[in-house]
């Protein structure tokens, strides 16, 4: 929902972190809350999710758009990672985002750059244990862009489930007063979590992606119907996904959402967590089961 009383500003466009500030340091005097949504672009309706809720709740509303190498593994899809740069814009402005920040590399790591974040244990797990480093490279440019944009609120979605809690623990270790608000998945009609790396699917692997949703569904079902039994909702939860043709599970697990622990036993608040191939792309998607 846009704020209707609000000035109409048109979209500032800025790879520039003095101009960045400066916005900043203009949008405070005038006691606006500042509002970010950090994304790496190719920007779908999850993304604009994040920034609407960041338009309805902050007077600035900032979008980071930033494909970061520290991230990505080495046999992964940073060169070939969509960045509809223009598509982008448009989609900021439709949103009446104030600012749209998109620095190059050598700028957010120029050359001599050697200080890197890293929350321990939770970055172990699940993504970490499939990605190892993914998420020091996400902690590090989290914290960077936190820092750059000074927001009051940054918005993040559930999707990426373990990077918004790996991201809220290092708010509080480090001391960050920024509150971490995280948004509800937008999933297509058909169930499939939208994701840029969707783009990458042919239509019979977009079918087979969605036995990830089906399967974490099957898991919530089997809990509300009273199975106790983790272990076999978990085989159930694999099972889904691998009698799919052309998909190949990476993990399936029920965990503590605050400490991403599997869990044995169940529990009041449990998330069900899921990451699978299908073909070359690499799918995740989670449910919370209250
Ligand atoms: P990116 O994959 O572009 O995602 C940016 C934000 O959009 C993340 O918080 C992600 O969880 C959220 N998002 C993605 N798909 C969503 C969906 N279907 N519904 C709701 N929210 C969704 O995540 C990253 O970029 C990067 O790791 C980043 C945090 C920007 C650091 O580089």
């Amino acid at each position: 929902m846009v704020d209707v009383d609000r000035e109409f500003r048109p979209l500032l466009i800025t790879p520039d972190p003095a101009e960045l500030r400066r916005a900043v340091r203009a949008a405070r005097r005038e006691g606006s809350l500042i509002g970010c949504v950090p994304t790496m672009g190719a920007l779908h309706a999850g993304h604009v999710s994040l920034m609407q809720r960041a338009r309805a709740e902050c007077g600035f509303v900032i979008v980071t758009l930033f494909v970061n190498p520290t991230q990505f593994g080495p046999t992964e899809d940073l060169n070939r990672y969509p960045r509809p740069f223009e598509a982008d814009c448009e989609k900021c402005r439709a949103a009446g985002v104030d600012l749209l920040f998109c620095p190059s590399a050598d700028v957010i790591y120029p050359p001599g750059h050697a200080t890197f974040v890293e929350v321990l244990h939770l970055s172990d797990r699940l993504e970490g244990a499939v990605r190892p480093g993914h998420f020091r490279g996400v902690t590090t440019i989290v914290t960077k862009l936190l820092n750059l944009t000074q927001p009051d609120k940054a918005y993040f979605g559930q999707k990426d489930f373990q990077q918004q809690a790996v991201i809220r623990r290092l708010c509080v270790d480090l001391d960050i007063p920024t509150e971490i608000i995280t948004c509800p998945t937008i999933r297509d009609p058909d169930g499939l979590a939208m994701s840029s790396r969707n783009d990458y699917l042919s239509s019979a692997e977009r079918n087979s992606g969605l036995s990830l949703h089906r399967a974490l569904c099957l898991a919530r079902d089997k809990v509300r119907a009273g199975e106790t039994n983790l272990a076999a909702i978990r085989l159930a939860l694999r099972a889904e996904m691998e009698q799919t043709s052309g998909v190949s599970v990476d993990y399936a697990t029920i965990a503590d959402p605050d400490s991403l622990v599997e869990l044995t036993e169940p529990a009041p608040h449990m998330v069900a967590l899921v990451a699978a191939r299908v073909g070359s792309t690499r799918l995740i998607d989670n449910l919370l089961i209250p």
